[in-house]
């Protein structure tokens, strides 16, 4: 399973990057918004730390506008991913942009229908947002089983990415489900490293091992 971090703070992508459990990289308008910076070059600087598929997204609604703002995103770096929202002109430009050979993420995708329809258009990556779907009393998790099995039957090349993951064990549903990427906050990511058993058992095999004054080097 791929990890994408799901954020557009250039510290924590490159403190994350360094463990090695990053994969790619997804921001969104308003990530890129809180970051403050221009978004050409944030998109620029992301992409020069993280080699893995780095999601920018267009903000236009129609399609001609964002094949324009495409070609413009795809002139940055070779691993740009276009991410385009779960409209008719969304996906219109998905259809266009992945026959040219771009990979595209498809977002903000709450139906098992939409990814049908993503998957049909030639999407590199379909986004389901699963807390979102919490929030509103909705399983977010039944939706990843959905479009896996509905995926399943068919030759399709979209990934699954499971995103608005709000907890480690939303990484961990999705694993045990087979999707193939999960994208977190960095919060997140740092939480999977943690139980109370490893810091308890480091500790003792540490002053165990202080006892007996010795040092490997
Ligand atoms: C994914 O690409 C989205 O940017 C993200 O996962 C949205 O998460 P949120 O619902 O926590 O804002």
């Amino acid at each position: 399973m791929k990890f994408f971090i799901d954020t557009a703070d250039i510290n924590e992508i490159k403190d994350l990057a360094a463990t090695g459990m990053v994969d790619g990289v997804t921001t969104n308008p308003s990530l890129a918004a809180k970051s403050g910076k221009k978004f050409l070059d944030l998109v620029a600087e992301i992409c020069a730390v993280v080699p893995g598929p780095v999601s920018a997204e267009v903000t236009a609604l129609d399609h001609e506008t964002m094949m324009k703002e495409a070609a413009v995103l795809r002139k940055i770096a070779k691993n740009v991913t276009i991410k385009v929202p779960l409209t008719p002109d969304g996906l219109k430009t998905c259809k266009a942009l992945s026959d040219d050979g771009a990979m595209v993420n498809v977002t903000l995708c709450f139906s098992p229908a939409q990814a049908l329809l993503a998957a049909k258009a030639g999407a590199s990556f379909i986004s389901p947002f699963v807390g979102r779907l919490d929030d509103i009393g909705s399983s977010g998790m039944d939706l990843i089983a959905d479009i896996l099995t509905i995926y399943e039957s068919y030759d399709f090349n979209t990934e699954v990415l499971v995103a608005s993951i709000r907890s480690p064990m939303h990484v961990v549903d999705a694993a045990k489900m087979g999707a193939h990427v999960a994208t977190m906050p960095p919060s997140t990511l740092r939480q999977l490293f943690n139980h109370p058993l490893t810091d308890k058992g480091l500790k003792a095999f540490m002053d165990d091992w202080a006892k007996t004054g010795q040092s490997i080097l």
